[in-house]
């Protein structure tokens, strides 16, 4: 930042060029792509550039890391405590800025970093990260700290992939100059946040240790408009997007060879659980009565007398794993499984989790035309018998699917599209229904968006007579309008018995037989949460 380089500058005597870098935006970390020609460009006398060009490679090694590491002593507030945590770090950089500095006006150079720095911001704050620093073109970003969430991995990739988006969409005034592009490193780990820093502006929070440090040097790895990972975030984010692995990589200032990844994308998963074990799942643990009572209205539900079983619980208590149990149950029954995941990304997005569905289920692929996709819807409507000309406009139009001539959409109020496509959506349902029954499943109803709750509303009155089984899985925060109906069961899982975790732990340790000693801690300190007792044997 602003202060980093005068500072610098101010070390080697050259104070007075402060305000030329600061002007063309020359962050510290900028320095080691600074080339002669660009100090020329700035007016620099040729003393003044022997000796920045000879104290650049000194900063090289350091850079980064001494703009994250401790402040010096006398700079720290000692008052606030130092505060361990996991925290996910992101680093940002543009390409090719040194050279958009020397060839565009300051002015014009300076809005773009300004148009660059908000897109970064917007689409940061959009997964609960926190900028930390802006260095010119560099962007730090936390996620995890001071807002913590179960996925602040997953968060971060989402993030680098959003700025990726928005940066590359910033309009240039010169036709001619290619789109900006970023290079983003990730990576998780420990760190020590520690108390705020400088002054006015220039304020910030120490945060030490490696891992910001690795994340700005796998920055520098990464090509244009790519995200690499550290091996910590990568094992965090599992099966949610799909990678490249780069193999081990000798990184400036890092021992060890570190493993990286390459984020190709996000991946079309289908839910959350599925998403996060691609393996064989630990076995079913304790859970008899409730998979009991799950079976039978299951069974009620097959005989026309359809079922809505709220199933409600803390995080990683097991709603997933049981109603991965029902279907294991249920085996090679004849049955259709409708499966609707919510993000707690898309609270906002109306039929979120629906789009999701039809896309997954009609089996899009990246690449296709709009005619490819409408073909492909034509196949899944029409197989549960509804009429192509009335409800693919409406579906095609609810995916941004461009309907063209083949199914314009009718003229409607904003209104009556929307009543019309839940209705679309639930006839659906009933024509699925009546060819076999159907498992409807809907995960984690605690981040569904007001539209898809409209749609539950008329699911759950219409299920009542179908052969359908509906599960909704969510945790204790959402509070379920549905209660009270006589189809309606509420079921709440609690947490599993002490001689569960243990039967589980040793089920999970498998070979590697654990101490009595070391099973009744494990026990204390999952307190009954399966999740737990699986992240700790
Ligand atoms: N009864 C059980 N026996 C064995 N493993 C279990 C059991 N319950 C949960 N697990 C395992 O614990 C982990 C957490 O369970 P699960 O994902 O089903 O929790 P959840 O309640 O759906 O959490 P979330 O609210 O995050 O969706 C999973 O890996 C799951 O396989
Ligand atoms: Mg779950």
């Amino acid at each position: 930042m602003a202060n980093d380089i005068r500072q610098w500058l101010e070390e080697l005597g050259l104070g007075k060029y402060g305000d030329v870098f600061v002007e063309n935006e020359i962050s510290v970390q900028a320095l080691p792509h600074i080339t002669d020609d660009d100090l020329k460009d700035l007016n620099v006398a040729l003393g003044a550039r022997r000796q920045i060009r000879a104290a650049i490679p000194q900063l090289n090694d350091t850079s980064a890391r001494s703009l994250l590491e401790e402040a010096p002593e006398s700079q720290r507030n000692e008052s606030s405590e130092a505060e361990r945590r996991q925290l996910t770090v992101m680093f940002c950089d543009l390409v090719g800025s040194t050279a958009l500095s020397t060839r565009l006006d300051p002015e014009d150079y300076r809005e773009i970093i300004r148009a660059y720095q908000d897109a970064c911001a917007g689409v940061i704050a959009r997964y609960d990260g926190y900028v930390a620093k802006f260095m010119g073109d560099g962007v730090l970003a936390y996620f995890g700290w001071p807002r913590g969430h179960e996925d602040d991995a997953e968060r971060a990739i989402s993030a680098g992939l959003g700025v990726i988006e928005a940066v590359g969409e910033i309009a240039l005034a010169d036709s001619e100059t290619e789109p900006l592009a970023v290079r983003i490193g990730v990576a998780t780990g420990p760190v020590v946040v520690g108390d705020i820093v400088g002054e006015g502006a220039a304020q910030e929070t120490a945060v030490t240790g490696e891992t910001p440090n690795l994340a700005a040097r796998l920055q520098e790895i990464a090509g244009p408009n790519t995200v690499i990972i550290a091996a910590t975030t990568h094992a965090l984010a599992g099966g949610l997007f799909d990678y490249q692995a780069l193999g081990g990589q000798s990184l400036k200032g890092i021992e060890r060879s570190t493993e990286v990844w390459q984020v190709v994308g996000e991946r079309r998963v289908e839910s959350r659980f599925s998403a996060a074990h691609t393996t064989a799942l630990t076995p079913l643990i304790g859970r008899d009565e409730e998979l009991e009572l799950l079976s039978r209205r299951w069974e009620r539900a097959k005989g026309g007398e359809g079922q809505v079983v709220l199933l409600s619980g803390e995080p990683g208590i097991g709603k997933s794993r049981l109603t991965q149990a029902l279907q294991d149950w249920i085996g090679d029954q004849p049955y259709t499984r409708l499966l609707y995941q919510c993000s707690p990304h898309h609270t906002n997005s109306a039929l979120y989790p629906i789009i999701r569905q039809i896309e997954h289920a009609a089996r899009f692929e990246t690449g296709e035309t709009a005619d490819e996709k409408l073909d492909k819807l034509e196949a899944l409507l029409a197989f549960a018998g509804q009429t192509p000309a009335e409800v693919i406009p409406l579906v095609a139009s609810l995916l941004s699917i461009p309907g063209g001539d083949r199914y314009p959409l009718p003229d409607l109020t904003p209104q009556q599209q929307k009543d019309r496509t839940l209705a679309a959506l639930n006839t659906q349902l009933a024509g699925l229904a009546v060819q076999q029954p159907v498992l409807f499943v809907l995960e984690d109803v605690h981040w569904i968006d007001p539209t898809s709750l409209e749609l539950l509303e008329l699911t759950v009155a219409q299920v009542e007579k179908l052969p359908v089984l509906a599960i909704f899985t969510y945790r204790p925060e959402f509070m379920p309008p549905w209660t009270g109906a006589a189809h309606v069961t509420l079921q709440a899982l609690n947490r599993l018995t002490a001689r569960d975790c243990t039967t589980m732990a040793e089920r999970l340790s498998g070979e590697s037989d654990l101490s009595p000693e070391i099973l009744v801690q494990l026990v204390e300190k999952t307190d009954g949460v399966p999740l737990f007792v699986e992240e700790l044997t």
